[in-house]
């Protein structure tokens, strides 16, 4: 039940927004969306020159520091991200306590937080231990990924090589073959578009985190918890299995219909932000192709242009198009990435763009604390257990 938009508050007579819809809640110099043009820049970069020249540790560089690193920087970020790869025994251990049937989510935000059980608190102003957390928690979170992985298979994690590449190393621990130098490639991009998106619900999450002067475990912990969700980073495990319901191109048009006589959503179908459709899923769609063209095609495919197709009439009047979540399984999918996994991928690339609003959010700190229109009870009486009906 949504809440109704016309409440306002009695002492400041502000306007209730429900999700706080176009209400400011930051300044930020992080990243920018201009939802009607479909345009995004992280840094004043626009994402397709990311995307086409950049590599995710650059890209993540830019968004935490603010500028391109030079050469010297760069290698000095790569080789200490390089070297932060593995996780303790112990974190092992505990993660092979986890259910073999829980979500790698939930794996994944447990064993995040757990970091901060192992490098010391609130040392947040000194740059050293802030270079130092933003290296650990890039560095180690593909690594957790592709842990949990293999313990829910019954097997050892696999330890990162040295001689790969951030991308390849991860999708070498995940699968235990060393990847395609193009899979890796299209993988990385996936990275990038996925690094950072302004004031989405779990990069909201990690600035009111941050806001407490928590450390920066905490503060990617609880914005891996809600990035789990079905409205936000989990929507991409759901496309997966619309388009396998749909099963066919033809069968497109009357799915939709059914959908939204049901009122049903569309998943990877809108977005607070975008009008047209996500310039993320431009790109994605262009990725899918050059990984079929290469590696083999996949007929969900087909299926996914068709509900496109079959869609424009029926929601893009409304401004609903694909966003970022549309295409991207289908490439995690040829990449043999299993589909419970895609969220826990996205959260291996946002955890830059987490970490950027982690020390912008300290640059300039006030904790959160917004106002709330009460709609309980009025004072009532107390009574007593045996009163009670
Ligand atoms: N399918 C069908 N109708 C939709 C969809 C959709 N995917 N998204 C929005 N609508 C409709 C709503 O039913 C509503 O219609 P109404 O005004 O007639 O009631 C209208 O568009 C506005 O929808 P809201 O849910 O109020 O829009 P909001 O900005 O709150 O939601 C959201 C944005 C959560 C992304 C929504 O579009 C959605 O649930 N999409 C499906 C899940 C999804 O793909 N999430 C991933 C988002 S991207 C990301 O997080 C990485």
């Amino acid at each position: 039940q949504k809440q109704s938009g016309d409440l306002r508050h009695a002492r400041t007579g502000i306007e209730l927004r429900p999700g706080l819809d176009g209400v400011p809640a930051t300044q930020s110099a992080i990243c920018d969306i201009d939802g009607e043009q479909g345009l995004l820049t992280y840094r004043g970069y626009p994402m397709q020159d990311l995307a086409a020249n950049s590599s995710f540790l650059e890209t993540a560089f830019l968004l935490i520091w603010g500028e391109l690193p030079s050469r010297d920087q760069l290698a000095e970020f790569e080789h200490a991200v390089q070297m932060h790869r593995r996780v303790s025994f112990r974190v092992r251990d505990m993660m092979k306590c986890f259910p073999a049937s829980g979500h790698p989510m939930d794996a994944l935000q447990s064993s995040a937080a757990s970091l901060g059980l192992f490098y010391s608190r609130r040392a947040i102003d000194d740059p050293q231990y802030v270079y130092d957390a933003v290296v650990r928690l890039i560095a180690k979170i593909p690594t957790m990924v592709a842990a949990f992985q293999l313990i829910r298979k019954g097997q050892d994690p696999i330890q990162p090589r040295d001689d790969l590449a951030y991308s390849a190393n991860f999708l070498y621990m995940l699968t235990e073959r060393e990847p395609d130098p193009l899979a890796a490639r299209i993988f990385d991009r996936c990275l990038m578009l996925h690094a950072e998106h302004s004031l989405n619900a779990s990069t909201f999450s990690a600035r009111v985190t941050a806001s407490t002067l928590t450390d920066p475990y905490a503060v990617v912990a609880s914005a891996v918890g809600t990035l789990a969700g079905p409205l936000h980073g989990g929507a991409n495990e759901d496309v997966l299995a619309m388009l396998e319901e749909v099963g066919t191109a033809e069968n497109a048009g009357a799915y939709l219909d059914e959908a939204m006589a049901a009122k049903r959503k569309i998943m990877g179908f809108g977005h607070r932000e975008y009008k047209v459709k996500d310039p993320r899923a431009v790109i994605l769609q262009a990725l899918v192709e050059e990984m079929f063209a290469r590696f083999g095609h996949d007929e969900l495919y087909d299926v996914a242009v068709a509900i496109e197709r079959e869609a424009e009439s029926r929601l893009g009047p409304k401004g609903i198009y694909p966003n970022v979540d549309f295409y991207s399984g289908l490439v995690y999918r040829k990449l043999g990435i299993p589909r419970d996994l895609f969220t826990p991928v996205f959260a291996i690339a946002r955890v830059a763009g987490w970490l950027a609003h982690w020390r912008e959010q300290l640059g300039a700190n006030r904790i959160f604390r917004p106002s709330q229109i009460y709609s309980g009870s009025q004072l009532r009486a107390w009574m007593p257990i045996d009163e009670r009906v």
